[in-house]
């Protein structure tokens, strides 16, 4: 089925969507964007990952697109449009283009680029990946060092992630001085004797929606929290690990560097945060 997309105020078939080739997303990964999962026909978290994307924008001096208003009443139009029941709405702004290509940002009055479509994910929800769990490697991260801001430079994690199929593995969790900093597309926890530790926010990881309302929860749940630095031999030695992110919820990591955590298979505290997260998110939806 052809996509309805939306491109600069319209609505699209996606063989007629286009952008610039001299855009600045496409030539220099100047851009942001969001990825907002939908459950039972409704946005989760919008209110987050709205608040994220002006956060970016602002950190890149970029112009924002549209109101927050106008932002929900597109991805609900793109979500009925598109007859999305489970699955994605990605969102990406750009600087835009003033015709040509030139380091040096284009004039203020240059109109940002906003592009959004659907990605349609039956079973999303009910995942078979995340009843049989991940199994991660340990890459370097060399990553930028502003990865709190959103941006479209994905080379690396595409990269993390073709080397953890290379190996016969799921994802990559990136190390970086000795520490985790997260994985290619989501955040990083383990669980050693009840107590759920994950690196603390700052310019290192990105700031996860899922994070946030994962450990809200976790807490709400009488589940014990240690934002704090550690290493991948950590890691090895939990009872448990686990993954957040709008696009796997929850996701139970059942070994890590070929080492199978506990008896290799989804830990009770990552399926309980699954099952608690699924069911409150779902009950919040907009
Ligand atoms: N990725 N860390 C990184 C590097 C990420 O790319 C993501 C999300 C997360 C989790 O953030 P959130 O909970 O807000 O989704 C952490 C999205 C899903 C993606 O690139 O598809």
């Amino acid at each position: 089925m052809t996509r309805t997309v939306y491109v600069n105020g319209d609505y699209l078939p996606e063989t007629e969507a286009k952008v610039s080739i001299f855009d600045r997303g496409f030539l220099m990964a100047d851009a942001v964007y969001e990825v907002t999962s939908v459950l039972g026909g409704k946005l989760i978290d919008f209110e987050g990952h709205a608040v994220r994307l002006k956060r970016s924008l602002d950190e890149l001096d970029m112009a924002e697109p549209c109101t927050k208003d106008e932002l929900l009443e597109i991805h609900r139009k793109l979500v009925e449009l598109n007859d999305i029941d489970e699955g994605l709405v990605y969102l990406q702004v750009t600087r835009g283009s003033d015709g040509d290509r030139d380091f040096v940002f284009p004039s203020e009055d240059t109109k940002p680029t906003i592009v959004l479509f659907t990605q349609n994910k039956p079973g999303l929800a009910d995942s078979a990946a995340a009843k049989v769990g991940a199994k991660i490697i340990s890459i370097e991260d060399i990553r930028w060092g502003r990865r709190d801001i959103k941006t479209v430079q994905l080379l690396y994690p595409s990269m993390g992630k073709m080397m953890a199929k290379k190996a016969g593995a799921d994802d990559a969790w990136m190390i970086e001085d000795g520490h985790v900093t997260e994985g290619t597309s989501n955040n990083a926890y383990f669980v050693k004797d009840g107590v759920i530790v994950t690196r603390p926010l700052s310019n290192d990881i990105l700031h996860g929606i899922t994070r946030k309302a994962v450990l809200r929860m976790a807490e709400e749940a009488q589940l014990k929290v240690e934002e704090r630095l550690f290493t991948i031999d950590e890691a090895k030695a939990a009872d448990e690990a686990f993954t957040t992110s709008a696009s796997a919820f929850v996701m139970p990591v059942v070994e890590i560097d070929g080492v199978a955590l506990g008896d290799g298979t989804p830990g009770p505290i990552a399926k309980r945060l699954r099952e608690i997260y699924l069911e409150e998110s779902i009950k919040a939806a907009v």
